[in-house]
């Protein structure tokens, strides 16, 4: 008799703490989900449910690829099967994932191995996915805050000196494509992109008779020209960037082969960065008009740039930025400015 009793009050024990757990998962704000080795849904929580808009009943059993668009799917079963394969966890991966209603939602997912109880091995995975988007949008709204500073600077350097203005946005309009294509990552693209912004910005005490000065320029005119590089790191030195602006912007006149200045650095002594900036730079300079000449055009752009391939400019940079003035880059110019 006693020990009925006592195994029936284990079995309570047991359906309380089920109970519990269940009443636990249901109330917490994040999408919960478990996962077989075929990745179709076994279980999830209420939050992860009322994503979809539909009872759970009609989602067990079914897959990523029943509710959300195929390429984004297909990443879902990659991250799935990583776990599967290594039994080891996806932690706050940033995503984007598409609800019900149409809407796209930022948001954060960390992704565990199940394991079987008695042998030990990986039976599945279990999937956390927090909603982020309102977090997402208040970092959009701050990051424009900081772009739209960044274009006043510029339309202050505008009244001045239209041309180094326009020149500058160009540039850095080329180094993104560039360094998108490539195939950097989003704060990489936006380093190069923000270095671009200021390259040039040492410009500023130069005289507009010699900046813009039709012709030859004598030597030192040119050193003068030159000194914009010392001027521009000089206005950020001193200032916290989490970023190697400094390096970049005082290496984007070098060249490969040591012909550049101020340093007459060579090679490998200059930045991925300056180099894309580089190249950027002299074809930009080449396909727009400047104050004292007509712009040169994209056929004598890359006449220098072939040239210069592998000796001044970096080979696959060239190859890249070839590639965009393959695809009619004044025109794209034209759209992204
Ligand atoms: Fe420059």
């Amino acid at each position: 008799m006693k020990k009925k009793s006592k195994c029936r009050e284990k079995k309570e024990t047991i359906a309380l703490e089920r109970d519990m757990y269940k009443e636990l998962l249901d109330n917490i704000p994040d999408a919960i989900y478990f996962k077989d080795r075929k990745n179709r849904i076994m279980n999830a929580n209420k939050f992860y449910v009322r994503g979809f808009g539909l009872p759970l009943e009609k989602i067990i059993g079914k897959t990523d690829f029943d509710f959300f668009p195929r390429e984004q799917a297909e990443q879902m079963f990659a991250d799935d099967n990583y776990v599967l394969r290594t039994a080891r966890p996806i932690v706050g991966k940033i995503e984007k994932t598409l609800l019900h209603n149409g809407e796209w939602n930022q948001v954060i997912t960390t992704k565990m191995p199940l394991y079987d109880d008695k042998k030990g091995a990986v039976v599945g995975t279990m999937g956390i996915t927090r909603d982020m988007t309102a977090y997402a949008n208040s970092e959009a709204q701050r990051f424009k805050m900081l772009m739209n500073t960044i274009l006043v600077l510029g339309r202050a350097v505008e009244l001045r000196d239209p041309y180094t203005f326009k020149h500058i946005r160009n540039v850095a309009i080329i180094c993104e494509q560039i360094a998108k294509t490539i195939g950097w990552d989003e704060d990489r693209v936006l380093g190069l992109r923000l270095a671009a912004e200021m390259h040039d910005l040492g410009k500023i005490s130069i005289p507009l008779d010699i900046l813009n000065k039709p012709g030859k320029l004598n030597d030192p005119e040119f050193q003068l020209i030159k000194g914009h590089v010392e001027n521009c790191c000089n206005l950020i030195k001193g200032i916290d960037f989490p970023f190697p602006f400094i390096d970049i912007i005082s290496q984007h006149h070098e060249r490969l082969d040591g012909s550049g200045y101020p340093k007459g650095l060579k090679g490998d002594e200059i930045s991925t960065e300056a180099r894309i900036l580089a190249v950027s730079d002299v074809l930009e300079s080449m396909i727009s008009h400047r104050p004292y000449r007509a712009a040169l055009g994209t056929n004598k752009a890359l006449d220098e740039l072939k040239e210069g391939c592998g000796i001044k400019y970096d080979k696959e940079i060239v190859s890249v930025a070839i590639d965009l003035i393959g695809h009619n880059i004044e025109e794209m110019l034209h759209e992204l400015n």
